[in-house]
């Protein structure tokens, strides 16, 4: 019997949505199947995670609709242009038209892959969201933010596209490998750094449950996680200044992806190292006790996450491929810091100076 424990609401006017949050969701098809109101579906897995959950799915959209499945390969690799066209082709050779709705099976490439793809087709169809790991419950499903990556550039190509809801269904974490599961805590963290001491606070206390997986610590840990995220996109979908907010360490977290080839470091993982880095910078600049960091970084290493940049990355790779953020405006670099836990605040006026000497303090420089 599934058990729903959590509904929260993305507050955007029209387009507003909801996000359930519960055990066993995906083998109740009245969370999936209220959602998708007309007679064509597509749904968009890949190849792990669709041997896994592809078939309650299916079922939940009923035999009545004329259901397109697309199995992508698994692989951050995999968020290009090129997988983009690879679901037009079976889409537009199915002939859906544009009362269809996309599913989005999976993590969050297959989320972001998917989302763009029902921006796109026929300028945009229905997209409802189905994250099966946890950084995509937490994070990428929530907010709309939609994109494919370009060799130069993580996420570089996209779409801001909102879904009609996400179902979140806390069992399918079951089956993520402990190493996804700590990436996705890394996303989890961030929100309490950012804008919820008391969250952080308990996250500190909690993570032995989270990493053992008790489930009533998880869904906690995504109910708060949502409602923050939910909160910051609501107040700016669009990312005209709080949502950058939602970035803190993946400014460097970015260009340590793209660097070590999309796929080889996680984005949790980056975003882990990332976060170290942008505490680092607070400390340096006196908004931060460095007791806070030092906190910070023996967390993540129970969580066995990393909590500084590759060795073999040097200063200059760094600092060109931040330089292509999206956060870039006006040639100005904005980083996110923080003036306290549970507090950041966007700045723009860092120098190269300080960048590099907070790299080369961390090791990130081999010679
Ligand atoms: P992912 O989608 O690559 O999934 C991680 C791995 O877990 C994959 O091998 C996947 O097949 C597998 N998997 C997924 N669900 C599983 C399950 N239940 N059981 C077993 N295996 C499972 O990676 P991710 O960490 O989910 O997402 C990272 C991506 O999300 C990056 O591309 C990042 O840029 C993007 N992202 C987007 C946003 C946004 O706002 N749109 C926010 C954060 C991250
Ligand atoms: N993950 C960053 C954002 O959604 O804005």
């Amino acid at each position: 019997m599934s058990l729903l424990m959590h509904t929260l609401h993305v507050d955007l006017g029209e387009r507003s949505y909801p996000v359930y949050i519960g055990r066993d969701l995906l083998a109740d098809p009245a969370f999936l199947a209220r959602h998708v109101a007309g007679s064509q579906a597509v749904i968009v897995s890949n190849d792990t995670v669709a041997p896994l959950y592809m078939e309650p799915v299916r079922a939940a959209l009923g035999d009545g609709r004329r259901v397109t499945e697309v199995i992508l390969p698994d692989g951050e690799q995999f968020k290009t242009l090129q997988t983009l066209e690879r679901i037009f082709d079976r889409v537009m050779r199915d002939n859906h038209d544009r009362t269809t709705t996309f599913v989005a099976l999976g993590g969050g490439v297959v989320g972001d892959v998917a989302g763009f793809a029902a921006a796109c087709y026929q300028r945009g169809v229905n997209l409802v969201q189905v994250p099966t790991t946890l950084l995509a419950q937490v994070d990428s499903s929530v907010g709309g933010k939609t994109a494919v990556n370009h060799p130069l550039g993580k996420n570089m190509i996209g779409a801001f596209y909102q879904p009609r809801a996400v179902l979140i269904d806390t069992n399918t974490l079951q089956t993520l490998p402990d190493r996804e599961l700590r990436a996705g805590l890394a996303e989890v963290l961030k929100y309490g750094l950012i804008a919820d001491e008391p969250f952080y606070r308990w996250l500190q206390a909690q993570m032995p449950r989270l990493l053992a997986r008790e489930e009533a610590a998880l869904a906690e840990a995504i109910e708060r996680s949502c409602n923050n995220k939910a909160q910051v996109v609501a107040a700016d979908e669009r990312e005209s200044g709080l949502r950058a907010i939602l970035n803190l360490g993946h400014t460097f977290g970015h260009a340590i992806e793209t660097a070590q080839g999309y796929g080889n470091w996680l984005h949790g993982e980056a975003v882990a190292a990332g976060m170290v880095l942008a505490m680092d910078l607070s400390v340096r600049r006196g908004l931060v006790a460095a007791a806070e960091l030092a906190d910070l970084r023996r967390l993540l290493q129970d969580m066995h996450l990393p909590v500084a940049p590759p060795p073999d990355m040097r200063a200059e790779a760094f600092l060109e491929l931040m330089a292509r953020d999206k956060k870039v405006l006006d040639t100005r670099l904005r980083l996110v810091l923080l003036r306290a836990i549970g507090a950041a605040v966007i700045v723009d006026d860092v120098s190269r100076q300080e960048l590099l000497s907070l790299l080369d303090g961390c090791g990130a420089f081999s010679s």
